[in-house]
């Protein structure tokens, strides 16, 4: 779109190119669950202001050379001297620019302590592990055993936090940007990130490195509550998995084990003991599935089972679409019934 039109030694600015200002802050929208500009964590909210000062610093500058602009263009003046030319030079194109870029380097940096520094000793930490495209998630538990968990994360609101990060394949990036800025989650360091919740909600995190194929399919939520509903869900999630009642999920449980699920998952309270994949104890009190694309449904369950590759391409997860609907369906019951 042509921000004017020349007829004659004459500039005419076109109306409808202004309008494209305003209405691209409405269509980029400032809030939603996923977004930094809706904060609802103290490192969030520094990151939003710096976010703010940034955009006011940038808007000052663009109407100070957009009014020069107007000026030259729309004014007929006499010739200048060479030494108002040169003042104008050395203000508007050296003073300005040094002190408000200078401004709002040193109000950035000084944001930087309590954004990059380790969380005091005595904060409860959450160890998380991103690997190829989920995120293996342990909580200290009640009884000091870790509780492992997947792909969600709660939060006590008020309460600081320290992330301890890793990863078990290549580079990700561990991000919420409701809660706080991000941090790499890189092959055999420890990285930290502390935050503190200041409102209850559910947000949603995001990988924030490129890692592969379904890097963009590499999501998880996270629920911020009460405390006392915190601790009431650590103690739920810290305990075995309860045995199936219903019919379709006994043969589910059956299913589960005959066909090797065990080898790579683990559901606390039976035989199933392995470490590969995702701990699967309370799957179905999870938000979502596959980490954060599919609705916590047994529908979701089977698709996911029956077609993994098409669901999240490239995932180290084979389909058993192989297996017989009823089979299916039953494994989905069992799963979705694990609370
Ligand atoms: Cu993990 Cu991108």
């Amino acid at each position: 779109m042509r921000a004017f039109r020349l007829s004659g030694n004459r500039v005419h600015f076109v109306p409808g190119w202004w309008l494209a200002l305003p209405g691209t802050l409405v269509l980029a929208s400032c809030s939603g669950n996923q977004s930094s500009l809706a904060p609802a964590g103290r490192e969030a909210e520094q990151i939003a202001r710096l976010f703010w000062w940034m955009t006011a610093g940038a808007v000052a500058i663009w109407l100070a050379v957009a009014g020069l602009f107007f000026y030259a263009v729309r004014r007929r003046t006499e010739p200048r001297s060479e030494r108002w030319g040169r003042l104008l030079i050395l203000v508007g194109g050296a003073v300005v620019p040094a002190v408000v870029l200078g401004g709002l380097l040193a109000y950035g940096l000084s944001m930087m302590p309590p954004l990059v520094n380790r969380a005091p000793p005595g904060t409860r930490t959450i160890a998380v592990d991103g690997a190829m495209w989920w995120w293996r998630v342990s909580y200290p538990g009640p009884d000091g055993r870790t509780v492992e968990l997947a792909n969600e994360i709660r939060l006590p609101v008020g309460e600081p936090v320290e992330f301890q990060l890793t990863s078990s394949d290549v580079i990700h990036s561990f991000w919420i940007p409701s809660l706080a800025g991000k941090r790499d989650m890189i092959p055999g360091r420890l990285t930290h990130l502390a935050l503190t919740p200041v409102r209850t909600g559910v947000f949603r995190g995001q990988c924030a490195e490129y890692c592969g194929t379904s890097h963009a399919l590499m999501s998880f939520d996270v629920v911020v509550v009460e405390k006392e509903e915190f601790a009431a869900w650590l103690a739920q999630q810290a305990a075995p998995a309860r045995a199936p009642v219903e019919s379709l999920a006994i043969s589910g449980q059956k299913q589960f084990l005959a066909n090797g699920c065990g080898a790579c998952h683990s559901v606390r309270g039976t035989p199933a003991r392995g470490l590969i994949g995702p701990d699967l104890t309370h799957v179905g009190s999870r938000m979502s599935l596959g980490a954060g694309i599919l609705p916590n449904e047994p529908d979701a369950f089977l698709r996911w089972i029956a077609h993994t590759p098409t669901v999240k391409p490239e995932v180290h997860m084979p389909a058993f679409g192989m297996l017989p609907p009823e089979e299916l369906q039953a494994l989905a019951a069992y799963l979705e019934g694990l609370k």
